[in-house]
């Protein structure tokens, strides 16, 4: 691919228009004293608008931990963050919020469905929070469950429901507000093939149409084929970013 990195680097300041996120010496530690453990080293990363970035490495690496700092849920300690256009390091952290809420969708790995509420207001939940009214946002949560295939299970709390359902439900609600920058962790992790295929079809279009992108941590290699590159996380750095052919994964 042809990217802005190959005709030299951007800095901070000059955030070339086909990156979506921009990550540059990110550090991030845990702990205070003797106990604090850095976790990210030292990030750099660019990822553009129209792709699906999947990022991949060893549990406890910090995988998630990148995504909740690009998705602006967790404070860093140094390093920039520039996201869809906008300084996420400079930004006060209201503004932060609502920049989430409008222009993000995360998938969670532990799903973080709350259990009083149904599927399909757990769905709705994003629309609620921008100030939809209650009966289209919900009438809308449907409509994504039954993209996801849980048309027949709307009104069912998530203890009711399988992880993989549990997962189907995260991921529409994640698509919901129709992201421009959508996140997901390990968003197949609890689904069987067709299921785990079918959720990566839809996440796949989000990343597809022009002005969005989209950041998959994954472990399971049969949806690899999906991304269209893959950035290794090994020791708190990003050690290498490769094109993926969809023939050699497939
Ligand atoms: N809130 C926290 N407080 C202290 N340590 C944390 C916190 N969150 C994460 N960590 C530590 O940071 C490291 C990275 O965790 P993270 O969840 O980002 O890993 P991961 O790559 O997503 O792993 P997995 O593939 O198992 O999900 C781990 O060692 C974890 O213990
Ligand atoms: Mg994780």
């Amino acid at each position: 691919m042809d990217t802005p990195l190959d005709k030299g680097a951007a800095t901070p300041d000059t955030v070339h228009p086909s990156v979506a996120v921009q990550v540059r010496g990110l550090v991030k530690s845990f702990g205070t004293g003797e106990t604090s453990v850095t976790v990210l080293k030292g990030i750099d990363l660019d990822v553009y608008f129209g792709e699906l970035l999947l990022l991949v490495g060893e549990s406890g690496g910090g995988k998630t931990t990148l995504l909740s700092a690009i998705a602006g849920i967790l404070d860093i300690d140094s390093g920039d963050l520039d996201v869809l256009g906008a300084s996420l390091t400079k930004m006060a952290p209201g503004t932060r919020t609502s920049f989430r809420g409008h222009r993000m969708g995360f998938v969670f790995q532990q799903f973080n469905l709350l259990p009083a509420l149904t599927a399909a207001e757990n769905v709705a939940i994003p629309l609620l929070i921008q100030g939809t009214g209650r009966q289209e946002a919900i009438a809308r949560g449907r409509m994504m469950l039954e993209r996801v295939g849980l048309g027949d299970r709307t009104e069912f709390l998530p203890r009711n429901l399988s992880g993989g359902q549990q997962q189907r439900v995260a991921v529409a609600r994640a698509l919901v507000n129709d992201p421009q920058l959508l996140v997901c962790d390990e968003p197949t992790a609890a689904l069987d093939g067709p299921n785990g295929q079918k959720i990566m079809e839809l996440i796949r279009d989000v990343g597809r149409v022009p002005g969005r992108c989209v950041i998959v941590v994954t472990h399971d290699s049969r949806v690899f084929h999906f991304g269209d590159r893959m950035a290794e996380l090994t020791d708190g750095r990003i050690v290498g970013v490769h094109p993926i052919h969809a023939e050699a994964t497939a």
